[in-house]
């Protein structure tokens, strides 16, 4: 092997606990036991779920998405935003409910959300009947959880974070078959002020490249078409390690794996982004024409007060290297309206920012203060109900330029993944190697494959024939 790995042998005390656990539901809940696992936030989280879902099935259960057949059910929360976690305690109220009809129900929560001591302590009071309580650097324990709950343990709560080594060999059962995620890494060092993440998923860590490519490749070999590399910075993948690999170099190496596939990543920190990977992304021909890097604000003064390490003249600077080396690149990001101490003139910067960059699509959120964070403790005068106008106001903006910016599209010729059905019947979509969406005739059969689709028009969506 290339590369030393430490971290395999964790799980395989895991399975030990899952071949009982296997046993003692059998024997509980008769021959077809049933798991639901409801899933927020990230496509962190979306991955990690398919790893909780792998385990379940390893552990004899089968995977249902009706919460009211569940012997078992996990919440996989996420605490990026105040809305996020309102979300999760309606649902979590919900199992009281489901237990009365069904004694045995075993429920849990895991995720960003959990993490947090405070949530631990409200659930510990408020929600008797949930469980098990587990952090996002143990779920991997999850058969050990169950087993100890069957075999009449007291409530777990266990939010262990010690960034010990990420833990390999972890069963996955996968949502979709020729779209796949594959974490690269885990965590986040950059503690922007506002942000709740490098607290509830811990320091950066990377995976083996060995480990990466190894899963890589099976998953082309199981008719994966389009692979989304996940980490929250993914440009910072392999800092601190000894095996001199950073993110250009991996994509470059993933890159040239047989077969017809192409290789998507997020995010991308813009204090990171380099020329290299820049002209990477050119190079390769199997990475997609996408780069997602979030600004948050326009205004030199509130990056700073965010911790974001560039001001609005370096990401600018890199915009325009970008669209000079990689020429049909599509650019996205992230933008956070209503920072504390954030004015109206700041604002404007932001909405002068996205009018010059013209971004294909934003991701937009009204600020929503993270205990435990430092712009928590910021002053924060805005209303946010003025806030809310800002919000509109940029939506507008936004609307304009994507209206724009599609009009490009008409009369050229994509490469597009086909991976959804069309608003009407004998209608297919398909995605182009940037985040456009392209609707054209099509049926069952083109989905999970590449064809040519030509752009005629736009309204509403864009529309497409396929050019054989
Ligand atoms: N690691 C990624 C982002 C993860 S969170 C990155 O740095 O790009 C996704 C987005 O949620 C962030 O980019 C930010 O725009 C938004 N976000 C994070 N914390 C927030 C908060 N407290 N309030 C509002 N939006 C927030
Ligand atoms: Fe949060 Fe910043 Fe880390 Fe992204 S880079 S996860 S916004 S702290
Ligand atoms: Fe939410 Fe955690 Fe992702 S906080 S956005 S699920 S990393």
């Amino acid at each position: 092997m290339l590369f030393e790995n430490k971290s395999t042998s964790v799980f395989s005390e895991q399975t030990v606990y899952a071949d009982r656990v296997k046993l003692s539901i059998l024997n509980i809940y008769g021959e077809n036991p049933k798991a639901c696992v409801v899933t927020f936030g990230c496509q962190q989280n979306v991955s990690d779920s398919e790893k909780l879902k792998g385990m379940l099935k390893m552990m004899g259960y089968e995977i249902t998405e009706d919460w009211a057949l569940a012997d078992f059910i996990i919440f996989n929360t996420c605490a990026v935003r105040g809305h996020a976690e309102d979300r999760v305690y309606g649902n979590i109220g919900k199992v009281k409910q489901l237990k009365k009809d069904k004694p045995r129900l075993i429920a849990a929560v895991c995720g960003c959300m959990a993490q947090q001591e405070s949530v631990a302590e409200k659930i510990k009071k408020s929600y008797p009947y949930i469980d098990m309580v587990f952090g996002t650097q143990v779920f991997h324990r999850l058969p050990e959880f169950i087993y100890k709950q069957l075999n009449g343990s007291p409530r777990i709560f266990e939010l262990t974070l010690d960034n010990s080594d990420i833990v390999e060999d972890i069963p996955v059962s996968r949502d979709g078959t020729y779209k796949g995620w594959l974490p690269i890494m885990y965590g986040c060092n950059n503690f922007c002020t506002y942000c709740i993440v490098p607290y509830v998923r811990g320091r950066e860590r990377s995976r083996d490249p060995e480990k990466i490519l190894e899963e890589a490749r099976a998953m082309i070999a199981n008719g994966c078409k389009d692979i989304t590399l996940l980490g929250q910075n993914v440009n910072s993948y392999g800092k601190g390690c000894d095996h001199g690999i950073n993110f250009a170099k991996l994509l470059r190496m993933i890159n040239d794996i047989e077969g017809d596939f192409r290789i998507r990543f997020m995010t991308s920190h813009p204090k990171d982004c380099t020329v290299e990977l820049l002209d990477t992304i050119r190079d390769c021909e199997k990475v997609s024409r996408h780069l997602h890097l979030p600004f948050q604000s326009g205004s030199s003064r509130i990056l700073k007060l965010m911790n974001r390490y560039y001001d609005r003249e370096a990401y600018l600077s890199l915009i325009k290297e970008a669209k000079a080396r990689i020429p049909d690149v599509s650019l996205t990001s992230d933008i956070i309206v209503g920072f504390p101490g954030e004015t109206y003139e700041d604002f404007k910067e932001t909405l002068s920012l996205v009018e010059e960059v013209k971004f294909s699509s934003l991701f937009t959120f009204i600020y929503s203060p993270r205990e435990g964070t430092p712009a928590a403790r910021m002053a924060d005068p805005v209303t946010r109900e003025e806030k809310g106008k800002w919000f509109d106001e940029l939506l507008r903006l936004q609307e304009r330029i994507a209206a724009e910016n599609v009009k490009n599209y008409i009369g050229k010729t994509y490469r597009v993944l086909c991976d959804g059905y069309g608003s009407n019947e004998g209608f297919v979509t398909g995605h182009t190697s940037g985040t456009a969406v392209i609707e054209f005739e099509g049926d069952e059969g083109l989905l999970g494959k590449f064809v040519n689709v030509k752009v005629d028009l736009y309204d509403g969506t864009l529309k497409g024939t396929i050019i054989k």
